[in-house]
């Protein structure tokens, strides 16, 4: 082969091989391959030659361009497998990095109980009811043995909305409607929702409060049946060592009626700020219902007997959570609530 042409094939797989991207690689085989490249000018170049020279020299030739066409193959390759590289690389994902964090919502202490409390009354047969927090004066008072004069009645305590409808100052409406409702024994619901009273906010008041209204009516229900049905909540709610203490009072629409008290599951019933040193902590009120209550509902009190009881869940959430504010529950500070 001549000088010439080793020459050029050396040129030329040096070109190719520097071309950085396929733009120069094309650039590069124009300017040998292409019609107006070096190779061509090699071609032209056979018409000068002696007649005996051109057989050899055009064999040269075409072998310079077979194995010009070999390098920029080979390049092209190469490049395009760089280039995918870049690309993949651009596009990886790298599965060590840490993730996005999602900021985690948490259940309010106020939902917790009423959820927890809401199960414990489940698991012994309760069924979930609701009523409205708008009520009527029949319902919210009457009904339930609330004379017009009772103290409990005063304006000053009560959301009116007109002359004869309020926001409901208890849950104790909701024994009515679901006698109505149900029509005949057995009952057994429990009634959770928010309750109104005209109280000015403090430690312990909250003019929106929370209670669970608690009904049991059929044939033969006692004062026993309350028993038990207490005990077992108290002691789920609070520790199987909690123990219940049951004290006469009175609410107009039982009778007779109890206040439970139950043994300082803080201080195991020794005395303490929690429990105001008396080893004892009132959460509840109760009662058998009272007959004229049960003939408000539509039922027979010569028939049949039940038992009503009311739970303040606000109460019980600070208890559990040992928390000695009730307006925590209402301000949504996160700083407090991110506690829980
Ligand atoms: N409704 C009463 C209250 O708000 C509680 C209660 C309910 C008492 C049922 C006895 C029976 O104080």
């Amino acid at each position: 082969m001549d000088q010439e042409l080793t020459k050029l094939l050396e040129d030329a797989a040096a070109a190719f091989k520097a071309a950085r991207n396929n733009q120069e690689l094309q650039d590069a085989k124009a300017a040998y391959l292409g019609k107006k490249g070096r190779i061509g000018e090699q071609m032209a170049r056979l018409k000068e030659l002696p007649s005996n020279r051109r057989g050899s020299f055009g064999d040269s030739v075409n072998k310079v361009k077979t194995q010009l066409e070999e390098v920029f193959a080979s390049r092209k390759a190469e490049l395009d497998r760089i280039k995918l590289e870049e690309k993949i690389r651009a596009q990886k994902l790298d599965v060590t990095l840490p993730g996005l964090r999602f900021p985690v919502g948490r259940v309010h202490p106020l939902t917790r109980v009423w959820n927890e409390a809401v199960e414990i009354f489940m698991a012994m047969g309760f069924d979930v009811v609701e009523g409205p927090e708008i009520e009527t004066e029949w319902y919210n008072f009457e009904a339930l043995n609330l004379d017009a004069d009772h103290p409990a009645r005063d304006e000053q305590d009560s959301f009116y909305i007109t002359g004869d409808t309020l926001l409901r100052t208890q849950t104790s409406p909701v024994q009515i409607r679901t006698m109505e409702r149900v029509g005949k024994p057995p009952v057994q619901v429990i009634a959770p929702g928010r309750t109104f009273r005209r109280d000015a906010p403090d430690a312990s008041h909250s003019p929106v409060f929370h209670q669970i209204e608690g009904l049991m009516v059929d044939k033969g229900i006692t004062m026993g049946n309350l028993k038990a049905v207490l005990e077992e909540f108290n002691r789920e709610m609070f520790g199987k060592d909690v123990r219940s203490r049951f004290r006469p009072d009175f609410f107009p629409f039982t009778e007779p009626s109890v206040e439970i008290a139950i043994s300082c599951f803080i201080c195991g019933a020794k005395g303490c700020p929690a429990c105001k040193r008396t080893g004892w902590i009132e959460i509840l009120g109760a009662g058998m219902m009272h007959p004229q209550v049960l003939r408000n509902g539509g039922f027979n009190p010569d028939e049949v007997s039940g038992f009503a009881f009311g739970i303040g869940i606000d109460r019980l959430a600070l208890l559990k959570y040992g928390i000695d504010d009730i307006r925590l529950l209402y301000e949504n500070d996160l700083r407090f609530l991110n506690q829980f």
